[in-house]
Formats: structure tokens, C-alpha cells, sequence
């Protein structure tokens, strides 16, 4: 096992569960072997335990305590996080999210008795056996299958790895969510299969007023099906065209009728003449570091410039974005942007985020990801 010595008054954050000690934060390391760290503060404090790792973030930090770090262990954790959720309608949800679950690194999502899990980090790979015993332990899964494959910019030297870890995976497999079945392709759809984040900002579009609605970025149909149930004209669109194929099979389990259309979402709106009541903007992270905010931010400004023509006047807009690093105020300033000069404003009328299965925890900041903002496009004065 490592031996990790801060530099002074590192521990200060520790000790206020912010889990990440940067290397830069670090006095010296002892020993060579394996992927756990024993912590201690510059005067020799013990702070506690957690996974090791080459790149800039040396340890993150899993417990005060000093237990081990086994199937029992994790078993715990995973218990701790189901009892958090209460999802009493939907059999499936994001079960273990990472640092929000305390669990750094570990991503498991419940699609209904089978449970897809992505490892992060070297640490959490290295004990993968142990977290699926655990996840065996806790639950009564029919499969447990591994979606590592993952993009990141992250320098942890992963294995991008897919397949099955348990039981027979079901090449395609149908879950419910606010009372709307969705097919879920567990081997080849994006992330896990499934965006569960966005639940409840899902079914908020149902409370939306008007008649016709676009919905961009719209994956397998996520938010288009919940407007089309709540009786919207709906127009759903997506670069990806196995997913279109799987939102177009979404809308005929659900008996539901949506114009689904496989297209770059700036193309669209440049080629289209119609107009409408609500549009759902939910692109994918477009940044990872956050030296590239600027970029983010112009290419949100030109969206939103693009939205404005395809916007009624009293027509609501919903722009989401799912990167760490493009908060709340980068947001608010492409949208601000994306309209100057036009005699138009937003007039902001909510802020929403992520949904309870993946939480936020203050004293992680890294924990909020996810912010949609909710604004009526007005006349200015
Ligand atoms: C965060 S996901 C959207 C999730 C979806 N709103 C839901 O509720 O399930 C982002 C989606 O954007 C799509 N995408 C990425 N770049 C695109 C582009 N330039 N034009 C259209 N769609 C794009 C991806 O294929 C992906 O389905």
C-alpha cells in the first residue's frame, strides 16, 4: 500500500469531505504498489484512504476510516446510495454516481433487475471484482454489464473496455420512466444506454404552454416523447441515426406521434421555416477543460442565435448544458449573447439540474454538472 503525505492545511478540506488531493498538494509519496493510499496530514495525522492514481489528482479520498477497502466495504456504500433513492414508479435509475455516492470513479445505473457499471479510474478498475461481488451482494441483478468505453481527456491510462461482467445481457431492452417506455440498447447506445439525469426535467416539459415543439439533441426521444404525451406537435432531432431509429421505434410503443429527423442540429435549424411554441436544447458536453470555456460559450451564443428564428415570440426555451464546466453564468451569457442586437430578451423563468439520482453534494462542487435554464423570449422595451 502507498503512503501519501500532504502538504499543511491540505487536510483541512478532507477532513470537510472534498475527496481530491491534487498532486501539487502532496509533501511525498512512500512505496510503489497498488492502487489504495493511506493518508496523513504534515504532521502525521491519519486522514484516511483512497484510490491512487498517476494523473494530476492523486488520491481520491473514499474513507476516514480505517477499514478496508473489500466487498464488504463496498457493499455498504452501494446500500447507502440505494436507500437515497426513492424512484418508487421507475424500476431504473442511476444507482452509484461516483463522488456523489462517495464512491469515486464508480458509475452504476439499474435498467430495471440488470445494471450496466462504467470504472472511472484506475483505482476503481483495479477493484472491479470486489464492486461487482458487492453489487451481486446487495441486489438481485439477472446481469451486471461493463460500459468502460468511455471518452475522457482524463490522463488515467484506462482500458476502454466493454462486455458482460454477469449473467446474460439482453441485447435491447425496454424501461419506463414518468409512465413512457424507452428501448435501451445496453452494448451500443451513448453513456450507459440512457440519460437518467434528465428525468425529471423530462417530465417537467409536460407543464409547458403552446402547440408545436422542437426538440433538439433529442437522443432516443427523451424529452419529445414527454411533450408529444402532454399533447405537443413534436419535431425531434439528432446527428445520430441509429438513435433516431430507436426514437422513431420509442414514439410507436408509446402510441405516440413524433416527426423524428437524423440531422447535424445547426443544419436544421438553418434549413427550416418553421416556427415554434417550445424548443429543448440539450447538447452533448462540448467541452472537456476549462480553458476551452470561451469555445463553449461561442458555440451556445450561435445556437441560441439560431433558436431565436425558429422561436415564436412567448416561446420558451430550454438550453442545458451537462459540463462541469460551463456553469451556470457561462450559460446565461451565451444565451444573452446569442440574441444582442436582435430588440429581443430572455426572460428567465427557471433553473433546474440534475435529478436526485445523481447528487450533488456542496461540498463537492464537481457534483453539479447538469444546469438547464428555462426563459421566455420577449420584446425588449
Ligand atoms: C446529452 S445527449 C441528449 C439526451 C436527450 N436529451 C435525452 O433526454 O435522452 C446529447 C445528444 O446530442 C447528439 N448530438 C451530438 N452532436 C450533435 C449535433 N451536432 N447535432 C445533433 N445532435 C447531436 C448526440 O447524438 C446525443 O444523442
Amino acid at each position: 500500500m502507498r503512503v501519501v503525505y500532504l502538504r499543511n492545511g491540505v487536510e483541512r478540506k478532507i477532513k470537510n469531505f472534498y475527496p481530491w488531493i491534487f498532486r501539487d498538494e502532496v509533501k511525498e509519496i512512500v512505496g510503489e504498489e497498488g492502487y489504495i493510499a493511506n493518508v496523513f496530514s504534515r504532521n502525521g495525522d491519519f486522514l484516511g484512504r483512497g484510490f491512487f492514481s498517476k494523473s494530476h489528482i492523486t488520491v481520491r479520498m473514499l474513507t476516514s476510516k480505517d477499514e478496508e477497502i473489500d466487498e464488504e466495504f463496498f457493499l455498504k456504500r452501494i446500500r447507502k446510495a440505494r436507500l437515497k433513492r426513492d424512484f418508487s414508479d421507475d424500476q431504473s435509475f442511476r444507482l452509484v454516481h461516483a463522488e456523489g455516492d462517495f464512491l469515486p470513479g464508480v458509475i452504476v445505473d439499474k435498467y430495471k433487475d440488470g445494471f450496466v457499471v462504467q470504472f472511472r479510474t484506475k483505482g476503481a478498475e483495479a477493484l472491479k471484482e470486489r464492486i461487482v461481488s458487492a453489487i451481486l451482494g446487495t441486489t438481485n441483478a439477472s446481469f451486471i454489464y461493463e460500459r468502460s468505453d468511455f471518452e475522457t481527456s482524463s490522463k488515467e491510462d484506462l482500458e476502454r473496455k466493454k462486455g458482460p461482467l454477469y449473467g446474460k445481457t439482453p441485447e435491447v431492452m425496454t424501461i419506463e420512466e414518468n409512465s413512457l417506455k424507452f428501448i435501451v440498447d445496453i452494448a451500443h447506445g451513448q453513456k450507459t444506454g440512457f440519460f437518467f439525469d434528465q428525468r425529471k426535467n423530462r417530465k417537467l416539459v409536460r407543464t409547458l404552454p403552446g402547440k408545436s415543439a422542437l426538440d433538439l439533441y433529442t437522443y432516443t426521444g427523451g424529452f419529445a416523447l414527454n411533450l408529444a404525451a402532454s399533447g405537443f406537435d413534436v419535431t425531434g432531432v439528432d446527428k445520430s441515426k441509429d438513435d433516431i431509429e430507436i426514437a422513431k421505434e420509442n414514439a410507436k410503443i408509446n402510441n405516440l406521434k413524433v416527426d423524428f429527423i437524423s440531422s447535424d442540429s445547426f443544419d436544421f435549424l438553418r434549413g427550416t421555416s418553421r416556427k415554434f411554441d417550445v424548443v429543448i436544447a440539450d447538447p452533448p458536453s462540448l467541452i472537456k477543460k476549462k480553458s476551452e470555456k470561451k469555445k463553449a460559450i461561442s458555440i451556445l451564443s450561435q445556437l441560441t442565435n439560431l433558436v431565436k428564428d425558429v422561436l415564436n415570440i412567448g416561446g420558451i426555451f430550454v438550453i442545458c448544458s451537462c459540463a462541469y464546466n460551463i456553469d451556470m453564468h457561462a450559460l446565461i451569457e451565451s444565451m444573452r449573447r446569442g440574441i444582442e442586437g436582435e430588440g429581443l430578451v430572455w426572460n428567465i423563468l427557471n433553473i433546474t439540474y440534475q435529478d436526485t439520482d445523481h447528487p450533488y453534494i456542496a461540498q463537492i462542487p464537481e457534483t453539479l454538472y447538469l444546469k438547464c435554464i428555462w426563459a421566455r423570449l420577449e420584446e425588449g422595451w
